[in-house]
């Protein structure tokens, strides 16, 4: 039996929290009972099984530690995940979105036959080996147009790489949330300029900053940005 007393996240729809304010620990809801995907703890609370969220593995989970305004989950989202890599996180909204789907977009195929062998039995992902630079390569599997768009591709065109996608399947007023890493751009230039000409290349296309995010504690020279794609 668990000593660890895990409640409803204040804000954030299917995430779990344990632990004071200075101190807490995110979870969510197990979609596969008994499995854990990167090695998270498996905690069960009152006979139901959470994964512990681990924000130096997952950025959106160091996001959401900065308590975001901004509450991006619905149970029935659809979602573009850009580098899903071996499905740490993607597994998380897995979890989250329990009527959604998420479709997760990995160009390496040993990070995709990992994601596979990790996510297979969640009936909510769609993996697509892909490149995110050519959307229109995915359209076949895509059918619906999306509500939310994550990308964490750790590439020199990580805006131009939101924008191509974004323009292609998100829906008007549709939220990206984007984590950019200064390294794979100009390693350099000042951080701060590379934040800033990145976050403007979204801004100048029709996207409106939400809010950014300082994530550096727990994932070095990132930041993330949230955007709203514009209705008009
Ligand atoms: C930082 S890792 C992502 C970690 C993952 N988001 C998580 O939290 O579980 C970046 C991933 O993006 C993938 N990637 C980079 N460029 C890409 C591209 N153009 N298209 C698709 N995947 C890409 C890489 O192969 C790598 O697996």
């Amino acid at each position: 039996m668990s000593s660890i007393e895990i409640r409803e996240h204040p804000k954030f729809f299917n995430v779990y929290i344990s632990g004071p304010p200075d101190n807490l620990k995110l979870y969510t809801r197990n979609l596969t009972p008994g499995k854990d995907v990167y090695g998270e703890k498996l905690v069960i609370f009152r006979d139901k099984e959470y994964r512990e969220w681990d924000p130096f593995r997952s950025k959106l989970a160091a996001i959401l530690l900065k308590n975001p305004q901004l509450n991006f989950f619905e149970k029935n989202l659809n979602c573009l995940y850009l580098g899903a890599s071996s499905g740490t996180t993607i597994s998380h909204i897995s979890d989250i979105i329990t009527e959604g789907v998420i479709y997760g977009v990995e160009f390496a195929p040993r990070s995709m036959r990992q994601l596979v062998q990790n996510t297979g039995e969640r009936n909510n992902i769609i993996p697509l080996l892909g490149d995110a630079n050519y959307p229109e390569s995915y359209a076949k599997s895509i059918f619906t147009e999306l509500d939310l768009v994550y990308q964490d591709v750790a590439q020199p065109n990580q805006a131009e790489i939101a924008l191509l996608n974004c323009n292609y399947y998100l829906k008007k007023g549709g939220i990206l949330i984007i984590a950019i890493k200064s390294q794979s751009i100009d390693s350099l230039k000042n951080i701060d300029v590379v934040f800033e000409e990145e976050k403007q290349t979204l801004e100048q296309s029709g996207y409106e900053l939400v809010e950014s995010i300082n994530i550096q504690k727990h994932a070095d020279k990132h930041v993330v940005f949230i955007f709203k794609k514009r209705i008009s």
